[in-house]
């Protein structure tokens, strides 16, 4: 089981509370701890598509959900973040980072993909609600909805850090923002964003 390491372990200066966490191992868990929820949100990207959610369907002026919401890429997203999940916990079992059996990170792999994939459906709703087209950014929310949703939802499994919890915050639009450079550069993408 992973805990805490004493006050004296590399205290990282900035410490937001009162408990210290050396910054590398911050990253280290944190990433372990939301990666089913990664895989979940790349893989509906990737492979998603199809049939819309919604059939088409709307509320109002608007589509209830739209076109990028698909059966197909939410059932590979939380298939995928799933699997994510089994394999982290394999690979983490015996180690000092292990949270629990293999059950608890296939459990808890489930909850944080089928949550990350909730937080991008209500984001999207919210987004027609308000007139946004499908696709049309809605900066640092389209970028948090699904670690928002997968942190809330794998709660009921386990309750991340609060230093997890605001790293994740903060180091996600970051990461986002980097691989679309990445992408603009590489020039698998049009524009930089
Ligand atoms: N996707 C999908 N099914 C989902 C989630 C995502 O098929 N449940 C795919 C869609 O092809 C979508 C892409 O992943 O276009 C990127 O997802 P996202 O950025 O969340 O959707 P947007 O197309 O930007 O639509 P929205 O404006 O509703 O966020
Ligand atoms: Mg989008």
């Amino acid at each position: 089981m992973w805990q805490r390491p004493p006050a004296a372990f590399s205290p990282w200066p900035w410490a937001i509370c009162c408990d210290k966490m050396d910054l590398i191992t911050l990253a280290i868990v944190s990433f372990l701890y939301i990666l089913p929820a990664y895989i979940a949100n790349s893989s509906a990207a990737l492979f998603g598509g199809g049939i819309p959610l919604d059939l088409g369907r709307k509320l109002g002026k608007h589509r209830i959900l739209g076109d990028g919401k698909t059966f197909r890429g939410l059932a590979l997203g939380v298939l995928f973040g799933t699997v994510a999940g089994n394999v982290i916990g394999y690979a983490l079992i015996g180690t000092e980072f292990s949270l629990g059996s293999i059950w608890f990170y296939t459990v808890l792999g489930f909850l944080l993909s089928s949550g990350a994939m909730a937080g991008d459906l209500i984001k999207s709703f919210f987004k027609r609600r308000l007139g946004y087209k499908r696709g049309q950014m809605l900066p640092i929310i389209d970028q948090l909805d699904f670690v928002i949703g997968a942190i809330a939802l794998g709660s009921l499994a386990y309750i991340p850090p609060l230093e997890t919890v605001i790293f994740l915050i903060i180091i996600t639009p970051l990461i986002h923002l980097f691989l679309n450079v990445a992408g603009y550069l590489l020039r698998l993408k049009s524009v930089p964003w």
